[in-house]
């Protein structure tokens, strides 16, 4: 076999074979395939497409390229949350500590921000002390003892993906579904839970921009679960504008402490229940998903949610201080209103905008190595179809830097388009594939 064979059938529209498949996996994984081979071949699969069967063999194929986590220890109904991807995406932060709040073991780890979207460990590690490169040992003793653990990946896991995962974002093929779905089903067989819920965002600020595609997606999604055995649910969430108020990491673990505590914004709260849900059903909890939803409020409320956050935040080594009292997390330089100069209503706030004004003002990173700045970011005071009227605060830049700010303003004032019929509230939920 040889990968210029490979790229020349996937090239003139060929199904590949598994055996050719698994020989690219591996070849690319260990160096022997090179990075513009790889690329000819990325394009060819972002061109032309793959039929389930190969989707499933890639899949496969990049889980079991590096380590697989056993959570076997745990059982059979451990299950896994993942995002898509989106702004303000605070979820897992709320949503962990409420599932383990029910006995459901939770062993996960998460990835870092890139680009205009965030990542749970990068806001994790704005909690003084918090601990996220855990050795595996330790993680599952804490999930043993605490019924929680968040980390980072401190193993090899699908090492192919992250290959993979890198070069696309350099050739212009993020938003293919066979390698989104690949990507993030290899990631999750290989981290050991059996059975999954995926938040597959959609909008302005997601890889998937419209409902069509990202049923799709959610579709390729189950069946590759299916064929692993991995029991697998998709919630196709709006990703139009950003999720709650917060975008930065400080500032979004503010907003997931407030959550726990009970204050949590409208959108937010929506997505929090009907993941977590759909999670305590696959746990084998309860089937009803609307009791489920009671459940999860009564949780929030009794503070057994937020109990097991300072828990896990305890466990790892934080500072749980700062959760005691959030105004203790370190401030930005300026906090700069963003004012609003005509009356009328929000008819549109763009996610992936606000994600990118708050990237450039350093909470995010243009490249991997990249250092970021965990008290800048934009608080959201007005969303989509709120009236506002001239001299109203829309939001607030936070930043370290005066001209860095000024022109965070000024993108904001352009990014809120103001118009004069009120506009239906954005769906939060835009549909469940089981
Ligand atoms: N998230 C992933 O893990 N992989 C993708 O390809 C897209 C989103």
């Amino acid at each position: 076999m040889n990968i210029l064979e490979i790229i020349a059938k996937k090239r003139d529209k060929k199904s590949l074979t598994k055996e050719e498949i698994e020989y690219f996996i591996e070849g690319y994984t260990n160096g022997s395939i090179t990075d513009y081979q790889a690329s000819a071949l990325v394009m060819a699969i972002y061109i032309n497409g793959m039929n389930d069967e190969e989707i499933t063999n890639l899949t496969l194929a990049m889980a079991h390229s590096g380590e697989m986590l056993d959570l076997s220890v745990f059982g059979k109904n451990v299950v896994d949350k993942h995002s898509t991807g989106g702004v303000g995406d605070k979820v897992t932060l709320i949503l962990m500590p409420i599932i383990a709040s029910f006995g459901i073991p939770v062993a996960k780890m998460s990835g870092r921000g890139l680009g205009f979207t965030g990542g749970t460990i990068d806001k994790l590690e704005s909690i003084p002390g918090y601990n996220t490169s855990v050795n595996i040992e330790d993680f599952i003793n804490n999930v043993k003892e605490k019924g929680i653990s968040l980390i980072g990946q401190t193993m090899n896991l699908a090492p192919a993906d992250k290959k993979i995962y890198a070069l696309r974002d350099t050739i212009a093929c993020t938003d293919s579904i066979p390698l989104i779905a690949s990507s993030i089903m290899s990631k999750k067989i290989a981290a050991g839970a059996n059975k999954i819920v995926l938040d597959v965002t959609c909008g302005f600020g997601a890889f998937m921009q419209n409902k069509e595609d990202a049923i799709k997606l959610s579709e390729t999604m189950n069946r590759i679960g299916k064929l692993a055995d991995k029991e697998t649910i998709c919630i196709i969430t709006n990703m139009d504008e950003p999720l709650g108020s917060a975008v930065g990491n400080n500032l979004e673990v503010i907003e997931a402490i407030n959550a726990l505590n009970g204050k949590m914004a409208d959108d937010l709260k929506e997505v929090i229940l009907e993941l977590g849900a759909y999670m305590i059903k696959l746990a084998g909890i309860n089937e009803d998903i609307d009791k489920n939803k009671e459940m999860i409020l009564e949780n929030i409320q009794n503070k057994k949610a937020y109990n097991k956050f300072v828990e896990l935040v305890e466990n790892q080594g934080g500072d749980i201080s700062y959760i005691e009292d959030t105004t203790k997390f370190a401030k930005a330089k300026y906090i700069v209103p963003v004012v609003c100069k005509k009356d009328g209503y929000v008819e549109e706030l763009n996610a992936r905008k606000v994600g990118e004004i708050s990237g450039a003002l350093g909470a995010g990173r243009v490249r991997k190595e990249d250092d970021i700045d965990e008290t800048v970011g934009v608080m959201l005071c007005k969303k989509v179809s709120d009236e506002v009227r001239t001299g109203d605060i829309l939001a607030y830049v936070h930043a370290n830097n005066e001209e860095l700010s000024a022109k965070a303003v000024k993108d904001l004032e352009e990014v809120y388009k103001i118009g004069d019929i009120k506009p239906k509230r954005l769906e939060v939920i835009l549909g469940i594939v089981k």
